[in-house]
């Protein structure tokens, strides 16, 4: 008996019965095509993804090379905790939410401008899919004329993170695109090492790590891992989000009266349907797990996806509701929470406080912009995807209303 095989195309159309598999039978197994040992049940993921002896070595591997240098989601010890101030501050600063919900508000709001008039668009290609690029090109201060061609590197180095099947046109993509931001990058770190701004790209600029600037190699690599790290992440979670309130009219009616349930809908809808499923760690000793044994050198799977519908952690796991207890938007953005596709640990997602407003800020704006707001007649919702997750298309229709009145903060 072996377990489900993560590589067939049964499991990318539709992994969930095989995690109830997965949890009651194999919680613990080799997949042999892959060579990972693939773990599934909540409090074991909890501890692979932040207990010693597990690393995140992987990423030498799952990000460097398309990233161009080592990047903060690889490295452990001193130098994470080095690296993990020097991104940490102007990610969570104090004066940090000032300035960033305003941007996001205006961002989206230019966003929806695009289709308001039309009466029907894509949510995920015209809006989901949009919004993570472009918030991340504000955090770094790039030019806006310039987003076009940075949600295009974007796209292809997601893709690459993601590539399993090895598809060589994927990996071809993603190095090309590293290597034409590169150059693009390259006038604009001149020009912050010498005249710093208020942004992410001038702090990782005249940054030190023991008195040493970082050179260009490491500023490359920083910024590719905010694309790497935001990933498909926010896209997914914007399109699930949207998805579980449309197809839902008394969840709906309750997020439009009350706007502070959107954060447990975001949670409750990531939880059911987490934009990553699956985050690898390497083993760097033997080690015997509840479920098993882990030989040294293994690569381990956490199935954050299962571990999301394990019945020992969530009461009626395959049930949406945002209203459980297991949920808890105080806790849930922050390493202690029983949400697991932020990660967990000392690598938690430094991002996850951007992901909240980007997410609550595309909910409010989206009801509020798009009267009659609904999925499309007749859609298909199809999704797609192993490691990480996403509905393949959003059809929406609304009624079309005129540019220009979208409520953003003053
Ligand atoms: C819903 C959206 C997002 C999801 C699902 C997500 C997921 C994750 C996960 C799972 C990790 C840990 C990886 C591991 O431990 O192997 C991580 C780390 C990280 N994320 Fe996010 N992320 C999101 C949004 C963002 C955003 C918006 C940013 C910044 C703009 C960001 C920046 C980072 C950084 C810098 C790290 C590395 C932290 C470290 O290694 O110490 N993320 N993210």
């Amino acid at each position: 008996m072996t377990g489900p095989d993560i590589l067939s195309a049964q499991y990318a159309a539709d992994p969930y019965p095989y995690y109830q598999e997965m949890l009651s039978s194999f919680p613990l197994y080799l997949h042999p095509a892959t060579g990972f040992y693939l773990v599934s049940r909540h409090a074991e993921v909890t501890r692979v993804l932040q207990e010693p002896p597990f690393t995140n070595e992987v990423y030498a591997w799952q990000l460097e090379p398309v990233a161009g240098g080592r990047t903060i989601v690889q490295m452990d010890g001193p130098e994470h905790a080095h690296y993990r101030r020097l991104m940490g501050a102007p990610l969570r600063g104090a004066n940090f939410r000032e300035w960033i919900v305003p941007e996001i508000e205006r961002m989206s709001a230019g966003i929806i401008e695009e289709f308001r008039e039309r009466g029907w668009a894509d949510l995920r290609a015209d809006y989901a899919d949009v919004m993570p690029c472009d918030v991340v090109s504000a955090l770094l201060g790039l030019p806006a004329e310039d987003r076009p061609t940075f949600r295009r590197w974007f796209v292809s180095i997601n893709a690459f993170m993601s590539n399993f099947e090895n598809d060589p046109a994927v990996t071809a993509a993603g190095l090309a695109a590293r290597a034409e931001m590169t150059e693009y990058l390259r006038p604009l770190i001149a020009d912050r090492r010498a005249r710093p701004r208020d942004d992410l790209l001038s702090a990782f600029c005249n940054a030190e790590i023991d008195g040493v600037l970082l050179h260009e190699g490491q500023i490359q690599a920083h910024c590719s891992t905010l694309i790497a790290a935001n990933g498909d992440g926010t896209s997914a979670t914007i399109a699930y989000t949207m998805k579980e309130l449309l197809l839902r009219p008394e969840h709906l009616q309750d997020a439009l009266r009350d706007r502070s349930l959107i954060d447990r809908v975001h949670l409750e809808a990531a939880r059911l349907n987490p934009p990553v499923h699956m985050l690898l760690r390497f083993a760097a000793k033997d080690v015997d797990l509840p479920s098993g044994h882990v030989p040294a050198g293994s690569t381990v799977a956490c199935m954050v996806g299962a571990a999301h519908r394990d019945p020992e952690r969530f009461g009626q796991p395959d049930v949406f509701s945002p209203h459980r207890a297991e949920i808890d938007p105080a806790r849930d953005f922050t390493p202690g929470g029983s949400i697991l596709h932020f990660g967990r640990g000392r690598h938690f997602c430094l991002g996850a406080h951007i992901a909240r407003i980007t997410v609550h800020t595309a909910v409010n704006q989206l009801l509020d912009a798009l009267p009659g707001l609904c999925v499309a007649e007749g859609a298909s919702l199809i999704e797609k995807g192993t490691f990480t997750r996403n509905l393949t298309h959003l059809p929406i229709t609304f009624t079309p209303a005129p540019r220009g009145a979208i409520a953003t903060a003053p």
